[in-house]
């Protein structure tokens, strides 16, 4: 039998999803992206979830959309699986922790920006490649990341693609706190437990007012930047990008205009 790709624990008012696809770096397939998005709206509405704390496995938190599966999506994808997860994220409307070691790639560092506490192993490495594979950001990274950190240190990220460490994570406003990566489930874990003691009301409306004034800005961004993901999603800078990512080559953008 398979071990199930999102476990899932309530306690203490905190439910802890853990995407658990170890041993291909916790690649999130759509059918995994769906169980996030079920998860995450049933959370929104039980009264016993106060807070929800995001994981991965002791050395990966994700290693981002899982490339193959991602080709065969068809049509729309603000529809499609990835679109109803971030959607339920970027909407919930509960405190999000999150708890991140070792890679946290493409959309695992994306979906970061839509958490409220996030906390860090020294050894992660951060990365949003997106132009490396011939595609372009998503889910507001265009729109939120020059407003964090400026135009050229978000372009540097961005456009280059490269990884980067917690501590420039730290540095750069992306995270809360470093930590031993022993250390940052259980602090994330004291962290939430401090949130779900919090008035519930008031840490509700709280989250609703500080996204209300960016709401209008991230709403047009993630419309475009999904228009434009889609439409090279199905390019050949992807298809190049994919190949050599699965024959463990560097791709050639060399002939392609
Ligand atoms: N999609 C599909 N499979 C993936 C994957 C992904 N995003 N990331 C890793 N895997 C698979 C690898 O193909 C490999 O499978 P195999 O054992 O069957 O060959 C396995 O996971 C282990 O990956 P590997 O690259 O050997 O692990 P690593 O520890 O050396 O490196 C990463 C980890 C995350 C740095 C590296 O796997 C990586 O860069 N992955 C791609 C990230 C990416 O581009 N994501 C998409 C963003 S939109």
């Amino acid at each position: 039998m398979t071990a199930p790709t999102l476990l899932t624990e309530l306690s203490d008012h905190i439910l802890t999803l853990r995407i658990n696809r170890p041993d291909k770096r916790n690649a999130l397939t759509q059918a995994m992206y769906g169980e996030l998005a079920e998860a995450l709206l049933a959370a929104a509405e039980n009264p016993e979830v106060r807070v929800v704390l995001l994981t991965g496995t002791p050395d990966t938190f994700t290693a981002g959309n899982d490339l193959q599966d991602f080709l065969q999506i068809p049509g729309n994808l603000a529809e499609a699986p990835v679109g109803r997860f971030m959607a339920a994220l970027s909407g919930f409307p509960k405190p999000v922790v999150a708890a991140v070691n070792g890679a946290a790639v493409g959309i695992g560092t994306t979906l970061l920006l839509h958490c409220d506490l996030v906390y860090v192993g020294e050894t992660a490495r951060l990365q949003m490649p997106f132009v490396s594979l011939g595609l372009c950001p998503e889910f507001t990274a265009s729109y939120v990341l020059p407003r964090i950190m400026g135009h050229v240190r978000a372009a540097e990220l961005l456009m280059l693609g490269e990884a980067f460490s917690a501590q420039t994570a730290h540095e750069l406003g992306l995270v809360n706190e470093v930590l031993p990566p022993a250390e940052v489930e259980s602090r994330a874990r004291q962290q939430a437990l401090r949130l779900a003691q919090q008035a519930p009301q008031a840490l509700l409306t709280t989250k609703m007012l500080m996204r209300r004034f960016s709401q209008r800005g991230m709403h047009e961004s993630l419309a475009v930047e999904l228009e434009h993901f889609s439409a090279a999603l199905k390019g050949p800078e992807v298809k190049e990008a994919v190949s050599a990512f699965m024959q463990k080559r560097k791709p050639d953008f060399s002939k392609l205009a």
